[in-house]
């Protein structure tokens, strides 16, 4: 507990949703988090509401797809803490549905999905690696999806097949989750442990349109937490929910 007290997480698009639930859990296991949001009033807002839950929380500027904005924020974290423990790269669209089913395609919808959900992730990956290789005990988080499974996808039992195609969502999950697998290889002699979290189906805005979706954004966050905080011996290079690994 001594250790994750002075831990230092940075989750992107933790004002809302998912993210926000993350940055909770880190809290209350008494690590400061760094808000990471593409509109810096809502991240102060976010990290406010954190606050008052009696959790260390600050708010950085970090919109993903920005040219500047994973440099600028790893800067102020540099000077801020001088290094980072945790990296969850949560922030992520599903983007135009139309514009993401073959023989509709419009390429400006896949390319901004993959700009904030691959791109997005490795742009900030990158920019933040010199504080993580400080940390004693490095941990990264890449959230993605079971959309991203392609055994689960092509597996005719698995009520994945029934959906409609899609180009964009699912498919650049599962590049985040082959970008998972590439980190992790190249950072386990570092002993940073890079995997992917699943947070299952969560009633959060990205699903509103959806019926039925009944488990809550603290709900999802719980497999990133753990993953967020792994013991020496952890795994890298998985991809887990909550129950346990998911078939790639
Ligand atoms: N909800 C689910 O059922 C579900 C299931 C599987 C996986 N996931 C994954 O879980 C993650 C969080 O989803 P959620 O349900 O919490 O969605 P959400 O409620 O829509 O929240 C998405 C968050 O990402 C942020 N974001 C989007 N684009 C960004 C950018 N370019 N830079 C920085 N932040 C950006 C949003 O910021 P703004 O407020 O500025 O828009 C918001 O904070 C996503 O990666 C999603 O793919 C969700």
């Amino acid at each position: 507990m001594d250790t994750e007290r002075a831990s230092i997480a940075l989750i992107t698009g933790a004002n809302r949703g998912i993210g926000y639930e993350i940055a909770g859990g880190l809290g209350r296991l008494g690590m400061t988090v760094v808000v990471g949001t593409r509109d810096l009033d809502q991240g102060k807002h976010a990290a406010a509401r954190l606050c008052d839950d009696g959790i260390d929380a600050q708010a950085v500027q970090l919109d993903v797809t920005s040219g500047d904005d994973p440099a600028a924020a790893a800067a102020w974290i540099d000077a801020e803490y001088g290094r980072l423990d945790v990296l969850v790269n949560n922030a992520g669209i599903s983007g135009a549905r139309l514009g993401q089913l073959p023989g509709s395609v419009d390429l400006d919808s896949l390319r901004a999905v993959f700009a904030t959900n691959v791109f997005g992730a490795v742009a900030v990956t990158e920019a933040i690696l010199p504080l993580l290789r400080r940390s004693p005990r490095a941990r990264i988080v890449n959230v993605t999806s079971g959309l991203g499974s392609m055994t689960r996808m092509t597996d005719p039992q698995d009520y994945f097949t029934g959906l409609q195609a899609n180009l964009g969502y699912a498919p650049s999950k599962s590049a985040l989750n082959h970008i998972t697998v590439q980190y992790a290889k190249h950072l386990a002699p570092e002993a940073i442990l890079v995997n992917a979290a699943d947070p299952g189906p969560c009633a959060t805005d990205f699903t509103k349109d959806l019926p039925g979706v009944t488990r809550t954004a603290a709900d999802g966050a719980r497999i990133v937490v753990h993953l967020a905080t792994l013991e020496e011996n952890g795994p890298t290079g998985g991809y887990f929910n909550e129950t346990g690994p998911v078939p790639w």
